[in-house]
């Protein structure tokens, strides 16, 4: 099977030719038709959990996935050949990863089926950025009226957060350049800010002097200042980060709740998402569909330049 691998961190991405792995007890092998691209794949490639877990190389890259179960191991009792379904195939110990023809995923791991009318590639682009989405916005704790900055509204997160957001009833703040604030404001964001004309803590504040509810954050990094973006919020409010770059200690002190967000769907939360989407109350901009094969350029362009929504690649 042809599959985009990298031989050790750092490396440049290629395209190789593999063997296509057999389903051991508990494990499904998925025939993937499209894999999606997260800015978590070229970090692990780059070595962000070296030091957390051993890695096997040649490793397969990235995590989301969709397609069709085509044979079941010892003990798989849900799934079964011909199912289609989407998740996460990221096991870096074993060497695995979603950017390939074929991937194995275990069938307590996080995979469900979906809808036979959701198209493979909007399939693909939610698990990683969607539930993490709808888990953060889970965490704000939003009631009717609350105010929420999403900061990094633009990409994959962000345009789930939004709508997440807004069917809780909130007031959406997104950040968003020219270009993509009209799509934000359809998606359900009620404001938007252009980062790029002058701090984003700055608009906000300008806008609601009296404070806001709640900031999901996906660009501070760790080690960067978030005192602008917490010092929004009014006491009692909620501050989550999806690269864990708050102390919820320190935030604590100021009566603001911290989150440092990991994703972790469920298969009920994966189902659940892939109904909305198909149903289309969940709405997935796939900006880019790729064949696999440019996929390495793909990485390398996504590393630097601008994101719009979600990169897909096909694999079949
Ligand atoms: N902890 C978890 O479980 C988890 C899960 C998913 C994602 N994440 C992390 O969350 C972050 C967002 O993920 P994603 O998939 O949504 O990434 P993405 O698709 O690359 O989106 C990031 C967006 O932020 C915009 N942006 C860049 N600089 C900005 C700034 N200073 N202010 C406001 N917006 C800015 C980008 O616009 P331009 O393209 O124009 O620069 C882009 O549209 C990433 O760091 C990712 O690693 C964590």
């Amino acid at each position: 099977m042809k599959a985009v691998v990298i031989t050790g961190f750092g490396a440049e991405p290629q395209l190789i030719d593999l063997p296509v792995p057999q389903p051991g007890p508990g494990e499904l092998l998925v025939r993937l038709h499209a894999a999606a691209l997260n800015p978590f794949d070229w970090k692990v490639a780059d070595g962000a959990l070296k030091n957390v877990v051993e890695h096997a190389f040649p490793l397969v890259m990235g995590s989301d996935g969709a397609g069709v179960v085509e044979s079941v191991g010892d003990g798989v009792t849900h799934f079964r050949p011909g199912d289609t379904v989407y998740g996460q195939f990221m096991n870096v110990q074993h060497g695995r990863g979603s950017y390939a023809e074929y991937a194995l995923a275990r069938e307590d791991g996080t995979i469900a089926r979906t809808p036979g009318d959701l198209p493979f590639p909007v399939a693909a682009a939610l698990p990683t950025a969607s539930a993490t989405a709808y888990q953060a916005i889970e965490a704000a704790r939003l009631d009717t009226g609350h105010v929420i900055l999403v900061n990094g509204a633009s990409g994959g997160v962000g345009q789930s957060a939004i709508q997440f957001a807004a069917h809780e009833g909130a007031r959406v703040v997104a950040t968003a350049t020219a270009d993509i604030a009209g799509r934000l404001r359809d998606l359900g964001a009620h404001e938007t800010i252009d980062f790029t004309l002058a701090p984003t803590a700055e608009q906000v504040l300008a806008a609601h002097p009296e404070g806001i509810d709640a900031v999901l954050d996906l660009i501070t990094q760790p080690g960067q200042d978030t005192d602008a973006l917490t010092g929004l919020l009014r006491p009692g409010g909620t501050f989550i980060s999806t690269n864990h770059a708050v102390d919820p200690d320190a935030l604590a002190a100021r009566e603001i709740h911290g989150v440092n967000l990991s994703n972790n769907p469920s298969r009920a939360e994966l189902e659940a998402l892939a109904d909305l989407a198909a149903a289309g109350k969940l709405r997935i901009t796939v900006d880019a569909e790729i064949p696999l094969a440019d996929a390495p350029a793909a990485v390398s362009r996504a590393r630097s330049g601008p994101s719009r929504g979600k990169t897909v690649f096909l694999t079949r």
